[in-house]
């Protein structure tokens, strides 16, 4: 069973509520956050749903929920060790996909994914712009001699002086 958690009850909110309880035996909500928790209450009974109902603070981070992080903690400790980590577990996943016993976790098309994508966070980091993916196989970016043609990082304009009153100052 897959538990879902809705972060923002706003207007998308009631498609992805649609779905997910068109798979009862696949997943279930378990909770849907929002800034204005009245917004999340009002989507939980729109949908007849037994979940939480979760406050967010408008910077993102969660408002402290003891009996949630408790039940966050269970669900963790309730995931078996794995016997090998790091190196050791890729290259045990490595030596059972030669031999036939799984298929491989990370396949040469994820590492070919993960260096497009790396690639574009730092285009646009480096350019200021919206970058669409995939990135052609001539991209400037994917070369040496390209990236070096772009600024190495930009003047600080925006900075938080106190998480306390969640200002951004221009
Ligand atoms: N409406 C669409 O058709 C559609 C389609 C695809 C993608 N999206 C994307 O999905 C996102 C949500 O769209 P929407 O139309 O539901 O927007 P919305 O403005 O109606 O809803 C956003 C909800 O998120 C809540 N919220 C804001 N900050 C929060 C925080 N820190 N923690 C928890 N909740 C927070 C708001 O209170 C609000 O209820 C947007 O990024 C939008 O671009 C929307």
């Amino acid at each position: 069973m897959i538990n879902v958690a809705i972060i923002g009850a706003g207007n998308i909110s009631p498609s992805h509520l649609n779905a997910y309880t068109q798979f009862p035996a696949r997943c279930r909500v378990k909770a849907i956050v929002d800034i204005y928790p009245e917004k999340a209450a009002r989507k939980k009974e729109q949908f007849a749903l037994d979940c939480e109902t979760l406050d967010s603070q408008p910077d993102g981070f969660p408002a402290s929920d003891g009996a949630f992080l408790k039940t966050l903690q269970e669900a963790y400790d309730g995931i078996p060790d794995l016997k090998y980590t790091g190196h050791t577990g890729q290259i045990e996943n490595v030596l059972d996909a030669i031999e036939g016993k799984t298929d491989l976790a990370v396949t040469c098309a994820d590492g070919r994914n993960a260096v497009e994508l790396i690639t574009a966070i730092y285009k646009s980091g480096s350019s200021g712009r919206a970058v669409r993916l995939p990135l052609k196989k001539g991209d400037a970016f994917y070369t040496e001699r390209g990236r070096g043609k772009m600024p190495r990082f930009h003047e600080k304009k925006y900075s938080v002086e106190n998480l306390a009153e969640k200002n951004i100052i221009n």
